[in-house]
């Protein structure tokens, strides 16, 4: 079941709360107990994000709408954020397990989530791989990120487009992501099948991160590589672009084609600005809200339906990305992923004039 609007979770909640009380406690999230009003408490959510400088997304948006979401099912809610590190998420983990969790949602970082969720299955503990795909998880909640590749793809052909260069004789290089995140492959297949199947050939790759400074000195030494010329760049998420456009602007290179995903504030910037053609919005209230859904349901025993599964046979539960180029933006806005004041910026202004950014 795709989902690409906001479900009422709200409405679960008196239901999810009481039944989910007698599980949390078999699972040891915590001796189910009445609360001042005499409702039972749900037990523990424990999530872990991975960090703050790949994206602003975990920070800004996933920790808002899981708290919200998670609060909103009868969870108490404990969210943490490994800031980069492995040592961290495992020490994170180590003290939620001991304060005893009804259920983990943990974002990948760089393999640290599938000995954690080792952990967790040995206590009975239901795990969903939020976000980014790892090995024994329940369930996978995340976006249909191979489509998020071919959104991707279609944005570099569109720029090509636009500045009327013909695909098959373009020069175009590819700054992807992370290769330790199980998504950045999704976003490259997607991509790929966009791009070459129209003739597009890289030509250059250099290795993959989620980092806007290795992404600039990536790209930098690709253009050196390409005597100062390039038509289209495939950047896999926002980051990455704007590590990528700081160079562009270095070297006056106008009109070329850039991809990204997560709309950030600075991508969305970007964007207005022409130094980006779109973004990959990713709405990630719709994704949160599938996350605590398919954790009600597993803690209360279902099996929630999937949209398709993983090579290891991991359930994967897809939410539809979006994508925005400059007359979307203010759709962003409006759905409050981004805040007119932080995108609206004295130097964006003219352009947030022309595409029908405005204050209300
Ligand atoms: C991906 C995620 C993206 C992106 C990236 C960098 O796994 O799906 O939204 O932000 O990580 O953290």
């Amino acid at each position: 079941m795709k989902k690409s609007s906001l479900l009422a979770v709200a409405a679960l909640t008196g239901a999810a709360a009481v039944v989910l009380a007698g599980c949390a406690g078999n699972a040891g999230g915590g001796t189910p107990s009445e609360g001042g009003g005499g409702e039972a408490e749900a037990g523990r959510a424990c999530v872990i994000l991975p960090d703050a400088a790949s994206s602003p997304r975990w920070e800004n948006f996933d920790r808002k709408y899981l708290q919200e979401g998670l609060e909103g099912a009868g969870f108490e809610v404990d969210i943490q954020n490994a800031q980069g590190d492995v040592n961290e998420y495992s020490t994170i983990a180590d003290q939620q397990l001991t304060q005893g969790c009804g259920v983990m949602l943990l974002v990948d970082y760089q393999g640290a989530a599938e000995t954690v969720a080792a952990k967790a299955k040995a206590e009975g503990i239901p795990v969903i791989a939020y976000d980014r795909p790892f090995a024994g998880a329940d369930y996978y909640v995340s976006f249909d990120n191979v489509e998020v590749g071919r959104l991707q793809g279609q944005t570099v052909l569109n720029g090509l487009e636009a500045a009327g260069v013909d695909p098959t004789e373009a020069t175009v290089v590819y700054i992807g992501g992370d290769p330790t995140d199980g998504n950045a492959a999704m976003f490259h297949d997607g991509a790929v099948e966009v791009m070459e199947g129209a003739g597009i050939t890289p030509a250059a790759e250099p290795p993959g991160a989620w980092d806007q400074a290795k992404s600039q000195t990536n790209f930098e030494q690709a253009l050196t590589s390409l005597s100062g010329q390039v038509d289209g760049v495939w950047a896999a998420n926002d980051t990455n672009a704007a590590g990528v456009i700081k160079v562009l602007q270095d070297n006056n290179l106008e009109g070329v084609a850039v991809s990204g995903q997560d709309a950030n504030v600075a991508g969305l910037q970007n964007i207005l600005l022409g130094w980006q053609t779109a973004t990959v919005y990713k709405p990630v209230a719709d994704e949160a809200t599938a996350a605590v859904e398919t954790a009600i349901a597993l803690l209360n025993g279902e099996t929630p339906e999937a949209d398709s599964e993983l090579e290891d046979g991991t359930p994967y539960i897809q939410v539809t990305p979006v994508l925005v180029g400059p007359e979307e933006v203010k759709d962003v806005i409006a759905a409050g992923d981004a805040s007119y004041d932080d995108v609206c910026t004295p130097d964006v202004m003219a352009a947030c004039e022309e595409f029908g950014v405005t204050a209300e």
